[in-house]
């Protein structure tokens, strides 16, 4: 396959109407719902990790917010993933996604009303969690923990949404459909049906429900909905994102065009068999954690060539990384992506995982795909994009960018190098055994060797926020420099008269 290997229109954002405009500013296209999106990507950024930082601490001092039933562990746990992965990763999801709609389909969103209903909606969602959490109120799945009531308001504003989206693309100027569109269109209908499918429920009441299903069949449908919400929120839309803005950013079409069509292809189709890794020496039958397994391997093919694809889209230009931060950003974000789709395969073989599962190795695996992918990806995307439609030519400050990079990256391996470590340690730790067959350590003993651990990460997860806050003053300020630089209304000759 060679490079560049494709006559479509790579990328483009200028209308291809002639007479139609082509900035930010005469409003040819919904900026708005856009902008908003970001700054609440920020937002709920903070808070998110905030949070995260909050539980690392939780778990190095035990005792932090005892006797506050909102502050414990427990309750703060999904908190933490909640926001993370549906304020922060679906704020910047809806940001870039619309924006991407827009710009490849060279026509504004289908209705600037509905706009405004999926970012008010989706954002009074995230509200509704962070009250629900912490008061204990929870369905007890993982990352599918919110109530019926709000589960319905998700499913409301989901549907607001695909038509947004799927409504501006059967409207669309162009014919062909860019494939940042397509991996955003898998993203959007496969949560519609994860989302659906595990949260079938009977409500008991307001604040309770009782799931449809039972036993192993639970465990299987709730595991093919969080492995998927992994494949398909924390990678297929993200990976929209590296199809727009590594290219867009690097200034070169996308290595191969017909190399990223099979990618979404073999991706779609390979992922949802692979949930079955998550329950591996369970009572799931033998054959089914096989078949997670399997897919689980073949699932390196596809995304190492995708990642590939994004990588050598910089062929030709490797001298921008050296002075463009964003590009590092989303570069990184890449690597990080290949550790983690490295890392999970191999962690879905059974004997690996006989080591790996209920330590800390799974959670640095998480991170590295959390922090080093999702959140890398996003925050490179949204400095490239929020600047452009203000009209300005770059953020605020470059250098503030380039220092959020190192912060973070610094932050990001502190953090899953030592979860790695503790992992493969406590795995170790606990199957170790004396001749005469008893354990070489208690538990306690493994608990208290990961201390130190977690205190080496609790540091990571401070600087990966204080990156964090760095962005938001560097977004706080690039929104003034874009309000003063703002023509001012022209006043009426007479007007002018008057005041001088
Ligand atoms: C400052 C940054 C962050 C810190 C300090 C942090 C910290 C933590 C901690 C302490 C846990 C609990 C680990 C355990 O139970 O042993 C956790 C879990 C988790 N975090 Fe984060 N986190 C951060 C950012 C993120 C981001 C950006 C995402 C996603 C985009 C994320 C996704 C998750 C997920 C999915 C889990 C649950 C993992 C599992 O159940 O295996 N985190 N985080
Ligand atoms: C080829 C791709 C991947 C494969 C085959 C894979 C495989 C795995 C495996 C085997 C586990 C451990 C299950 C267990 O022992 O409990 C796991 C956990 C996890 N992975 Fe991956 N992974 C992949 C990519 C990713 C990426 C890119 C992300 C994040 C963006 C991610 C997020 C997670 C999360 C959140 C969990 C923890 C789930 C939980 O127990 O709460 N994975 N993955």
């Amino acid at each position: 396959m060679t490079a560049n290997d494709s006559a479509q229109p790579l990328v483009g954002d200028a209308p291809a109407v002639s007479g139609a405009p082509t900035t930010a500013r005469d409003g040819y296209y919904n900026d708005k719902v856009v902008l908003q999106f970001s700054v609440a990507t920020v937002v709920w950024g903070i808070v998110g990790m905030a949070v995260g930082v909050l539980i690392a601490a939780q778990l190095y001092w035990p005792t932090l917010g005892e006797g506050i039933p909102w502050l414990s562990y427990g309750r703060l746990r999904p908190l933490h993933t909640n926001a993370v992965i549906f304020a922060f990763g679906g704020c910047a999801l809806f940001a870039t996604s619309l924006h991407v709609v827009q710009r490849t389909c060279h026509v504004r969103l289908l209705s600037d009303r509905l706009a405004s209903f999926v970012f008010w909606g989706w954002q009074a969602v995230i509200v509704a969690a962070a009250i629900t959490l912490p008061l204990g109120i929870t369905q007890g799945k993982e990352y599918a923990e919110l109530e019926w009531p709000i589960d319905l308001l998700i499913t409301a504003v989901w549907v607001g949404y695909a038509v947004l989206f799927f409504g501006t693309i059967a409207k669309r100027r162009v014919k062909h459909i860019y494939v940042a569109n397509w991996f955003y269109g898998g993203f959007i209908l496969a949560v519609a049906l994860l989302h659906i499918v595990n949260n079938i429920a009977m409500p008991a009441g307001l604040t309770k429900s009782y799931s449809a299903y039972t036993g192993a069949v639970d465990a299987m449908v709730q595991w093919w909905y969080g492995h998927n919400a992994v494949g398909f929120f924390l990678t297929a839309g993200f990976l929209g994102m590296m199809y727009y803005f590594v290219p867009k950013q690097a200034e070169r079409p996308i290595y191969s065009y017909r190399l990223s069509i099979v990618h979404f292809w073999a991706l779609i189709a390979v992922y949802m068999w692979a949930g079955p890794h998550h329950l591996q020496y369970t009572a799931l039958p033998d054959w089914a954690q096989s078949v997670g397994m399997v897919f689980s391997l073949i699932l390196l093919a596809p995304s190492w060539g995708g990642a590939m694809n994004g990588v050598l889209t910089l062929s030709g230009v490797w001298h921008k990384l050296r002075t463009d931060p964003i590009l590092k950003f989303l570069i990184v974000a890449i690597s990080f992506y290949m550790i983690a789709t490295f890392e999970g395969p191999m962690m879905s073989i059974k004997t690996v995982n006989s080591l790996s599962h209920y330590t800390d190795w799974t959670i640095g695996h998480v991170h590295a795909g959390a922090l080093g992918w999702v959140a890398m990806i996003s925050i490179g995307s949204l400095y490239a994009l929020m600047p452009r439609l203000l009209g300005l030519k770059g953020m605020y400050s470059t250098k503030w960018i380039d220092l959020h990079f190192w912060i973070h990256t610094l932050g990001v391996v502190f953090y899953i190098a030592s979860m790695w470590i503790a992992g493969v340690m406590q795995g170790l730790m606990w199957r170790a055994t004396n001749a005469d067959g008893t354990l070489t350590y208690s538990f306690v003993e493994a608990l208290n060797a990961t201390y130190p651990y977690y205190l080496v990460r609790f540091g990571g997860g401070l600087l990966v926020l204080a990156g964090m806050g760095l962005m938001a003053l560097n977004t706080w300020k690039t929104f003034a420099m874009a309000k003063e630089r703002a023509p001012q209304p022209v006043l009426a000759p007479d007007l002018n008269d008057a005041r001088a």
